[in-house]
């Protein structure tokens, strides 16, 4: 068997919360697609890699169906092996080829390609549009990630002096090494201010957040592919599929723009909705997309509408954060951005939220207190103040007599790369955090883990962990980890 780039350098795949069944199906939702629900649905992942973002939403949803297919024989032996250690009836991992691959895969309420469009050839791009217009379920959600137009051109150019720089078959670690070295001097300031130098440093400060995996097969891949968003939608459509929405409202929603660039925007958007998000992307010079699909013939709307989030779940991690200058209270979001909320009944359902988080409250329950405030509710989910779900991430609680997490999160944390009940990867840091996670299987109450924990890290001593445990334990649930599964 051909070896391929990704079985000669792993691609690290890690849990992508917009790509789960809870966030799709309430962003269909909104746009009018009655989407199948997260807990009994089935899901496949084209280009899955070692099934990071498959695995995760397969151990939290034991009633639903998985399916990852991947080229890279290697990156689909590791998640089996994964899915092998966890004990997973429900999901299959199968090496297997876009082009090869048909409808004995069966149908699917959600399909996921996310970074495979952009890297893979004309003639693949091709099929796996048509792929999904043929798995998909009659309301089945289709997402795909791709870079666009025009905001590409800056990461095209970087691109070709990479490509230029480096010996296309040397070593592709020293290519990454040279290429960073390049990115370097290319960032390095100017005697002069020159605002095409600001745009690539821009740039180049995005690639430094990257692994050298990344780089490897993001910025140096042979192939690399990128369009307008106008002609994705136009092959989508010559396969029989629409355009739905963007996986996030904030990504579909006008900001900051001036009184002209508005009226323009307002009037474009009444006539052509895709020429409207096309000319949005020259606007924002933007560069990359989450876009979701569906069915011609399935019904869906032009705009969200906010009744519906009476049928869906809602959550917000945003904490209160002082009186605001206007009068009303200031919050800030996970993302530390600060609003200052004024009208009473929009900081009530924040109020409620926040201290019912992580815990989220069926919208229904959360109007029923604010009648008439579904539009200003929907305008927290745009600004990423409230998160919006599908259905409730199974039974997250708070701080319980015996500490539990669930099982793939315990098996995760010795990396100290671990997934929460929405889905949201999350980075571990301190050693007592991690084997507090090992430990924390429903079966230790809190003074054997101050014991197990003193044992386990002598360099600690007791007080340190005795004092620190109850704070250690609030983090974690703040996090959105404990559940009473197994
Ligand atoms: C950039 S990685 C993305 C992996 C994963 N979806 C993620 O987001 O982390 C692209 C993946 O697409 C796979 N791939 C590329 N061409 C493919 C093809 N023709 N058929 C199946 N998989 C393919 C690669 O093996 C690789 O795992």
């Amino acid at each position: 068997m051909n070896l391929t780039a990704y079985d000669q350098v792993r691609y690290p795949s890690r849990a992508l919360w917009v790509t789960h069944p809870y966030s799709l199906g309430a962003m269909a939702r909104l746009f009018g697609l009655p989407a199948a629900p997260a807990a009994r649905c089935r899901v496949l992942d084209i280009g899955c890699g070692e099934g990071g973002n498959l695995i995760p939403m397969a151990a939290a949803l034991p009633e639903s169906h998985f399916v990852g297919i991947d080229l890279s024989a290697e990156a689909i032996a590791t998640g089996a092996e994964c899915v092998r250690t966890l004990e997973l009836p429900n999901i299959e991992l199968r090496q297997m080829n876009i082009m090869d691959a048909g409808s004995a895969l069966g149908d699917f309420d959600f399909v996921i390609a996310h970074g495979v469009y952009t890297w893979v050839p004309s003639a693949v791009q091709q099929r796996l549009l048509q792929l999904c217009s043929e798995l998909l379920a009659p309301h089945g959600v289709a997402y795909l990630s791709y870079n666009v137009y025009p905001g590409g051109y800056v990461r095209e150019a970087v691109r070709d002096l990479l490509l230029l720089h480096t010996d296309p078959d040397g070593d592709p670690y020293a290519r990454v090494s040279q290429a960073r070295e390049l990115l370097a001097a290319l960032a390095e300031d100017r005697r002069k201010p020159d605002p095409w130098h600001s745009m690539l440093r821009q740039e180049v400060e995005d690639l430094e957040k990257c692994s050298p995996e990344q780089i490897f097969h993001d910025e140096l891949a042979p192939q690399y592919h990128q369009v307008y968003f106008k002609d994705f939608v136009a092959r989508a459509r010559e396969t029989g599929l629409d355009y739905l929405c963007e996986s996030e409202l904030a990504d579909m929603t006008p900001f900051g723009f001036g009184e002209r660039a508005t009226r323009f925007l307002d009037q474009l958007a009444s006539q052509d909705r895709v020429l409207w998000e096309q000319y949005l992307d020259f606007f924002r010079f933007r560069k990359f997309r989450r876009t979701l699909l569906c069915r011609t013939d399935a019904p869906h709307a032009g705009s969200p509408d906010p009744n519906v989030l009476r049928q869906l779940h809602l959550s917000s991690g945003a904490r209160p954060s002082g009186a605001g200058a206007s009068g009303g209270e200031r919050w800030k979001n996970s993302d530390k951005a600060v609003i200052e909320v004024v009208d009473p009944a929009c900081s009530s359902m924040l109020r409620r939220l926040s201290g019912a988080w992580p815990q989220a409250i069926p919208g229904s329950e959360l109007l029923r207190d604010a009648p008439g405030k579904e539009q200003d509710l929907l305008d927290l989910c745009t600004i990423k103040f409230v998160q919006v779900h599908n259905g409730a991430p199974g039974a997250i609680r708070p701080i319980a007599d015996k500490l539990q997490f669930p099982r793939l999160v315990r098996l995760q944390a010795a990396s100290g790369k671990i997934t929460n009940l929405y889905h949201y990867p999350i980075d571990i840091q301190g050693d007592l955090a991690i084997s507090l996670l090992q430990l924390g299987d429903g079966t230790r109450d809190r003074k054997t883990l101050i014991r197990e924990l003193v044992k386990k890290h002598p360099e600690h001593s007791y007080s340190e962990i005795a004092g620190g445990i109850d704070q250690q334990i609030e983090h974690l649930t703040n996090l959105a980890l404990t559940s009473s599964d197994s």
